[in-house]
């Protein structure tokens, strides 16, 4: 078994932002900027925003983050962001979600200038992935694209079940395992006999915040697994969905969870907002 170390794959990507944003500045004398929008005070979220400031500083980058009350308008969201649109000193633009239930979200991901969708979220970004277009593609499953590709896993003609079917993670982790010539099979919580699908696959991606979801029974031998869901136990310890302890002897590589897969996620924010800010510098010489 072999761990798919995320922290470390990601410090080496950040290294690697970092000499892009100061190559940016040398040649150009832009700095990235990445602007967030952050509703409420929902303390995972919070939590997310602040480790996004903290990695955009250490690349270099330009960042601000717009923080607003739970009972914020739709209006008031809206204007903040065609702000943003304009500014030409944001490159990227993230709005954290979930948003609170007045706020129409899909209006507001599809406000966003696409060339500034850093999170790749706006229906144009989601058809160029269908597509296997450049574009931007949502950080968390490109993260997990690079972390097998770090560790020259090839998913071409591999049965991959991916367990969780959001617009954030599952259904571009489906694209991209589609472009990468996987065979692919979406389960969610509808799926009936989840053990029936999983037992077949060769690699398994779940993120769907179910803690031990997934059990020794439910794998075959040599899986590949990849954990990307978070929660925290009665205890307050961080975990995935998968029972990493018992799962992982019978697996050839695993991600652990945190450690894996999050740290990822930060990291393709970061490379998503440098190829922004390249793009955006390109536009205007
Ligand atoms: N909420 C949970 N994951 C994400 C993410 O990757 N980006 C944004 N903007 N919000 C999230």
């Amino acid at each position: 078994m072999q761990i798919l170390d995320g922290k470390a794959l990601s410090q080496k990507i950040e290294q690697k932002v970092k000499q892009g944003v100061a190559l940016l500045k040398e040649e150009t004398s832009r700095t990235p900027g990445l602007a967030v929008i952050l509703v409420g005070q929902d303390p995972a979220s919070a939590a997310y925003v602040n480790m996004k400031k903290k990695a955009c500083d250490r690349v270099g980058f330009y960042s601000v983050s717009h923080e607003m009350p739970e009972d914020i308008s739709q209006d008031a969201i809206e204007n903040t962001i065609s702000m943003m649109n304009k500014n030409p000193n944001i490159d990227g633009i993230l709005v954290q979600l979930p948003l609170p239930p007045q706020i129409d979200t899909t209006k507001i991901l599809e406000l966003v200038d696409p060339a500034k969708d850093v999170d790749g979220f706006h229906p144009f970004n989601v058809g160029r992935l269908v597509t296997n277009l450049d574009g931007f593609v949502p950080c968390t499953p490109l993260g997990v694209m690079e972390l097998l590709a770090e560790y020259n896993i090839d998913v071409k003609g591999k049965n991959c079940v991916i367990v969780g079917a959001s617009n954030i993670v599952g259904k571009p982790m489906a694209a991209l395992l589609l472009n990468a010539e996987a065979t692919v099979e979406v389960c969610h919580i509808h799926t009936d006999d989840l053990k029936k699908h999983t037992l077949n696959a060769d690699m398994i991606f779940v993120g769907v915040g179910v803690i031990n979801l997934i059990t020794e029974d439910m794998v075959k031998e040599d899986v590949v697994i990849v954990d990307i869901g978070v929660s925290r136990t009665a205890e307050g310890k961080l975990v995935g969905d998968v029972d990493f302890e018992n799962v992982s002897k019978k697996s050839s590589y695993i991600t652990p969870s945190p450690g894996g897969v999050g740290p990822m996620t930060i990291a393709m924010l970061l490379s998503n907002t440098l190829k922004a800010a390249q793009a955006n510098t390109k536009e205007k010489s």
